[in-house]
């Protein structure tokens, strides 16, 4: 399953989600890779120091690719249970190219103006995608909460989401909170894979764990049926392979004949 975290919008938390959905995927010993299209490769960055610093967390493989990711998506979706893709900020040939052949394209958004105004944009490029790719589903949803954003602003973030169809907004939030800024949560320890010790390292553990449930609820499903197709596609070569021969086998046949028609007629 191909999940694209994107929005045009830089800063909104693409990466930092992205890093976190990953760990939250290894740790439940899931097939997990995670596809950097950004070039400032704060997702493989994240990736680096874990190998390093954090060798003994559940491996996540990752790869820098950029430009039209395509191809490489659709190859690397045979080979892991689960792609989490990181695109650059803006309307970028990787957020598009990505989008043609996603299951899911999961969109951060701040509660400011900025953010928000950016909406009908993505609604727009989603819907262009879906013609090509008519399977994404889409989800928006709050992330860096500030405890001092009242349930009214809130709520009326949410409501300026739902005013566009198509685009899910998702009950799971994700609060502002100081450890994705600093030590090990920025260095490559998902915040899933915390001791767990202060309120915040809890909160933020569960709303990581509640974000990556509601995103695959309804997709999980596709898991088997790209197993299913790729099984499929895989044994369409083997399938054409075996023709190729077939009728390798058939022209020398088909010529043996002939010879001996030729043959006849010069005698
Ligand atoms: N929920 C959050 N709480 C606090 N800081 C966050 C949160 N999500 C992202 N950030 C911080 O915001 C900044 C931008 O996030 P990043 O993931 O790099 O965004 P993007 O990839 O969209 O540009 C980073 O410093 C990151 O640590
Ligand atoms: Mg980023």
């Amino acid at each position: 399953m191909i999940i694209v975290v994107a929005n045009q919008k830089g800063g909104c938390g693409r990466s930092t989600i992205a890093v976190n959905f990953a760990a939250a995927l290894a740790q439940q010993g899931k097939d997990v890779l995670l596809l950097d299209a950004d070039r400032q490769a704060t997702a493989s960055r994240w990736c680096e120091n874990r190998k390093v610093s954090y060798a003994d967390k559940p491996k996540i493989a990752y790869m820098q690719k950029y430009g039209p990711i395509i191809e490489p998506l659709v190859d690397l979706n045979k080979c892991h249970d689960y792609i989490i893709v990181d695109v650059p900020y803006g309307d970028s040939v990787e957020m598009r190219s990505a989008m043609m052949v996603c299951d899911v394209v999961l969109m951060p958004f701040g509660i400011n103006q900025l953010d928000l105004s950016l909406i009908p944009r993505m609604h727009q490029i989603v819907k262009q995608a879906r013609q090509a790719n008519p399977k994404i589903a889409a989800y928006a949803f709050l992330n860096m909460i500030r405890t001092y954003d009242t349930d009214y602003e809130i709520d009326r973030a949410m409501q300026i989401i739902s005013e566009y169809p198509g685009i899910v907004p998702l009950d799971s939030v994700a609060y502002n909170r100081d450890l994705f800024l600093w030590g090990p949560h920025a260095q490559g320890l998902g915040v899933v894979e915390t001791a767990g010790r202060t309120d915040d390292e809890i909160a933020a553990k569960n709303e990581i764990l509640e974000l990556v449930d509601e995103t695959l609820k309804n997709n999980e499903s596709k898991i088997e049926s790209d197993r299913y197709w790729n099984q499929i596609a895989i044994s369409m070569n083997e399938w054409a392979f075996e023709q190729d021969k077939v009728s390798q086998i058939a022209d020398r046949f088909r010529l043996f004949p002939r010879k001996l028609i030729d043959g006849q007629a010069r005698t």
